[in-house]
This record gives C-alpha cells, sequence and structure tokens, in this order.
C-alpha cells in the first residue's frame, strides 16, 4: 500500500507506519470547529499527523465556528481534546503543533462573514507561506453544507479552475473540499449535493471521506487480494458460499437520540461504510493502484448490486432496535419519538450481476448495543466437491469449507480455518486454524483513521475517497430498505433484541432460510 514518495496520484500512503510525504502545503479550513468531530477526531489525528511528521511544515488549520474565541482560547481547548483522545500526549510537541492552529468566528452559511474571512485567509496564507491552497472541510450539519458551498463560491475562494486542462496545473494553487457523511439522506439528495459540490469544485477536488477507508485492515483487503497469488484464483462463486461484513458496536445511541431518528443503521452504516468495504472484498483488480483505476472498479462494483424487488425486500432485510438492558432501552431516549421504528440493528442480503459473483450473496450487517465490538469480514467457501471423508468422525459434525474471516476491528487479525487430521492412530477431522495478528507482526501504534485521509487529501490523492457515482449508487441499492417497501420490517422493532446479543431472532431466521448461520464465536 505504500506509495511511491513523490507520485501524489498512487494509492494512498494511509496504512503505512513510516511518515506519509508529499503533502502541499495548505490551510486546513474546517467549518465547524466547535464541533464533536473536530475535538474527537479532526484534531487529534492532526497532531498525530503533525507527530508523525506528515504535515508539511507551512500547513495552518483555521477552525471557523459562530462562537467567539481567541486563538489561544481555541488553542487551549483543543489540547484538553487532544489529551483525551490521543495516547502518549506530549507536551513539547503539542507546544510546536499548536502554533499551526488558528481561530476565525463567523456563521460560514452567511454570505455577510466572507470578506472578513478572506482577510484572515489572505494574511494566514502570505506569513505561512501556503501558496494559496486551501483545503475546506465540512464538519457542520448536513443542511449546511449546500449553502456553505454556495457561499463559497460566491465569495470567489476557488480560483483553482480546470486543473486537470490547465498548462500549469503544478504551479497553480489548489481549493479542494472534503465532505463529511451523512451524504444525503437518500438517492435524491445525495444527487442534488453532488450536483451543488460540482457546480463549484471540480470532481478532482472532491473528497468525500469515510473514516473506514483510512482503516489499516480495510485498505489490506487490497493487498490480500491482489498482492497475493492464492487467493484471487478462487475469489469467485465457484469457490465462496457467502460473505459476511459485520460491524457490531456494544455502544448504543446514548445521547444522540434526536441524530439518529433521522438516520438509523441502514443509513448510518450500511450505506456508507459496509458498502466500501463490500467493494474492496468484491471489486475486480484494478489496472494499475491508483486513484482512477481504483475508484472506476468500485463505481463497477457498486453499479452491479443487484437492486433487491419489493417482493424480496422482507425476507433480504432484518431490522431491530434494541430494549432494556444496562442502558436505558432505545425507544426511551432523549429526542426518540413515541413508537418509532429506527432501526438501531439492520442485517441485508445482496446479490452482485457480475460474472465473478452470481449466485453468492453477501450478508451486510451492524448494530448498536450488541455483544461485541467487532467488525470484521468472513469469507465462507464451499465444501469440497466430494467427501471423502464423511464416514469419518468430525469435531464439527462434518467438513464445512474453509472460511478466511478479516478482523478489521478492535483487534487486526486474519484467520483461516481448514480441515485437520485430529492427531493420532485412528482417522478423525477437526477444523483448525491459522492465525495472523498484524498488531503483534508490524508494532506500531494505529492513528486515528482520519489523520491519513486528510494528508491524502492534501496531497491530492482521492485513492480512498468516494466517487460520487459510488455514492449514488450505494443509495440506490439500500433504498428498498428505507423507503415504504420496508415499512413491514420496521413494525413491532422496538425491544426486539436485548442489549449484548447478536441482535433480533429475525437476523438468524434470515441466515437460518439460506441454510447458514451469522459467524458469532
Ligand atoms: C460513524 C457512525 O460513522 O461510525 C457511528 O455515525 C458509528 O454511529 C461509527 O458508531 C463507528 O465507527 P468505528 O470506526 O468505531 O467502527
Amino acid at each position: 500500500m505504500t506509495a511511491a514518495p513523490t507520485a501524489p496520484d498512487t494509492i494512498s500512503q494511509s496504512a503505512t507506519q513510516t511518515p506519509p510525504s508529499g503533502a502541499d502545503p495548505c490551510v486546513l479550513l474546517i467549518l465547524g470547529a466547535s464541533g464533536d468531530l473536530t475535538h474527537r477526531k479532526l484534531i487529534p489525528s492532526m497532531y498525530e499527523m503533525h507527530c508523525l511528521g506528515a504535515l508539511h511544515p507551512a500547513t495552518a488549520i483555521l477552525g471557523m465556528s459562530r462562537t467567539a474565541k481567541s486563538d489561544e482560547g481555541w488553542r487551549a481547548e483543543m489540547r484538553t481534546a487532544v489529551q483525551a483522545s490521543v495516547q502518549g500526549f506530549d507536551a513539547t510537541r503539542w507546544q510546536a503543533f499548536e502554533q499551526r492552529l488558528f481561530y476565525h468566528a463567523g456563521d460560514a452559511a452567511t454570505q455577510a462573514s466572507y470578506p472578513a474571512l478572506i482577510e484572515r485567509l489572505d494574511t494566514l496564507a502570505a506569513t505561512r507561506s501556503t501558496k494559496g491552497n486551501m483545503l475546506f472541510y465540512l464538519s457542520v450539519a448536513p443542511s449546511l453544507y449546500e449553502p456553505i458551498v454556495q457561499c463559497i463560491d460566491d465569495a470567489g475562494l476557488v480560483t483553482e479552475g480546470k486543473r486537470w486542462c490547465s498548462l500549469d496545473a503544478k504551479g497553480r494553487s489548489w481549493q479542494r473540499i472534503v465532505v463529511e457523511k451523512p451524504f444525503g439522506t437518500d438517492e435524491a439528495s445525495a444527487a442534488s449535493l453532488n450536483r451543488a459540490l460540482g457546480r463549484v469544485f471540480e470532481e478532482d477536488s472532491t473528497y468525500r471521506i469515510d473514516h473506514y477507508l483510512g482503516k489499516d485492515l480495510v485498505q489490506s483487503l487490497l493487498v490480500l487480494r491482489f498482492a497475493n497469488s492464492i487467493f484471487e484464483p478462487v475469489w469467485n462463486h465457484r469457490y465462496i458460499d457467502h460473505v459476511q461484513i459485520t460491524a457490531a458496536e456494544t455502544v448504543g445511541v446514548g445521547m444522540r437520540g434526536g441524530f439518529y431518528e433521522q438516520t438509523g443503521a441502514v443509513r448510518d452504516m450500511i450505506q456508507s461504510h459496509l458498502m466500501q468495504v463490500l467493494a474492496f472484498i468484491a471489486m475486480e483488480p484494478p489496472n494499475r493502484m491508483r486513484a482512477n483505476e481504483i475508484r472506476s472498479e468500485k463505481i463497477k462494483l457498486i453499479g452491479a448490486i443487484r437492486p433487491t424487488e419489493a417482493a424480496d425486500v422482507l425476507t433480504h432485510g432484518a431490522f431491530g432496535q434494541y430494549g432494556a438492558g444496562p442502558e436505558p432501552a432505545y425507544a426511551q431516549l432523549q429526542g426518540v419519538a413515541p413508537g418509532s421504528t429506527v432501526e438501531t440493528f439492520a442485517a441485508i442480503k445482496l446479490h452482485l450481476d457480475t460474472w465473478r459473483w452470481a449466485g453468492t450473496p453477501f450478508y451486510l450487517r451492524t448494530g448498536k448495543a450488541m455483544r461485541a465490538k467487532r467488525t470484521e469480514v468472513v469469507v465462507q467457501f464451499k465444501p469440497p466437491a466430494a467427501d471423502l471423508f464423511k464416514n469419518v468422525p468430525h469435531g464439527a459434525g462434518g467438513v464445512q469449507g474453509n472460511r478466511l474471516m478479516i478482523e478489521i476491528a478492535p483487534n487486526e487479525r486474519a484467520e483461516l480455518r481448514f480441515e485437520s487430521k485430529v492427531p493420532g492412530r485412528r482417522m478423525a477431522i477437526a477444523p483448525i486454524a491459522m492465525q495472523a495478528d498484524f498488531r503483534k507482526e508490524f508494532g506500531g501504534q494505529p492513528v486515528e483513521a482520519y489523520g491519513p485521509l486528510i494528508v491524502d487529501a492534501m496531497r491530492g490523492d482521492q485513492s480512498l475517497f468516494k466517487h460520487r457515482t459510488e455514492v449514488e449508487g450505494a443509495w440506490s441499492a439500500v433504498m428498498p430498505f428505507l423507503d415504504g417497501r420496508s415499512r413491514s420490517l420496521r413494525e413491532g422493532i422496538a425491544g426486539n433484541y436485548v442489549q449484548g446479543s447478536w441482535g433480533p431472532r429475525s437476523a438468524d431466521d434470515m441466515m437460518l432460510r439460506d441454510g447458514r448461520a451469522w459467524h458469532d464465536g
């Protein structure tokens, strides 16, 4: 995954432990500087990147939100935030890092705020030599995305023009925008947002972020598939029975009831993160490990998801909402409407209409307040064509087919299960596993996934960002599970799974109907 150090268009340097190089100097303008994301993820991850030497020395970070604060006040606030979330906080390094931090009070969705902002940006660009490069980061309520983009345009802040065809592309300053999820609330609103962004920013300058793509083990899926020769020949419907992609969390919705009421598990996790994991697991090999080629393959794959027919929605989906337990039931949370049918658990089955995957289902599952925090991919292979050992005692009842499990979080490990002879005089069989623990093997502290992604945006590398067509395709694939067709999946779900379980019975039934079971071990 390591890129050639000077080529910005090769696959991300995100996974490397060594500092990524080649990030241009810029002003990172965080719109929504008082928000939770800025405190918990953005500034801590920028501090980590600073410590790794991944930021250009001239790069400055300008936080903007409506609350009046001084640079010093914001720096103190951010210091507390970083101390709370970064292990091994170093006061000396912080002192150097905080010299990059500046704050500007203003309403980014109001044109009147822009003259003062421009003045501030010009001063920063001049004093820090950021060459007019700007990375806008939309860390605000999604309803503000379009008005802010319009204001940025009206203020004339985007000056780079059509970089791809300009004669002096290298000499031009750039302006790019990072857009957070949720990217729309359905297919139509995502398309509308894409159009609004497209009127101001080229697709090459638009970075739709998905922090799952910053996770080492998600990127490792591409390495596993395309840097080895033993997996790819069997990576198809002839050998693979089905694939499970799970993102289970032990935490509940907590204080975010109001937000979650507008969201639910399908929008929050499946449409975004799990679809990206699906794309990496199932896409064709790109011609080269470069942004355009990788994104083209993802677009093709997501476009190949078979639309779920209305008649199939109920058998291809299972929804749940956690009941009372150590935490209050979802239904009791502040901001949750009485009788809410918003799902805190969802499992869906998808088919891919491709030559490679004809007949192999992909099961995507996510939930809050579940038994364990675990994000994993399980690739279940078919049993061998002929069972030569059917009369031999078997520890698991019979030959089951190989299983490759890749745990993305909280541990970073892989496990390949295969059948083995149980040592002894008589023939007996039992499954056994080969294991790889990536952290133990490679060492190093994991860094917050956002940091390397933001550095990629500073380098102009879109490999790990979503193209507009992918986002709209992912929405299209989940729409049957969100609109009227899914009404019966939502009926009576309140409390249909207990906290600390693996979800509702209906999810197990969905698998049972297919003669399969979730990997819950
Ligand atoms: C976010 C969701 O995008 O991802 C949250 O909005 C969820 O609801 C989080 O908790 C999970 O991320 P991770 O990295 O902990 O799996």
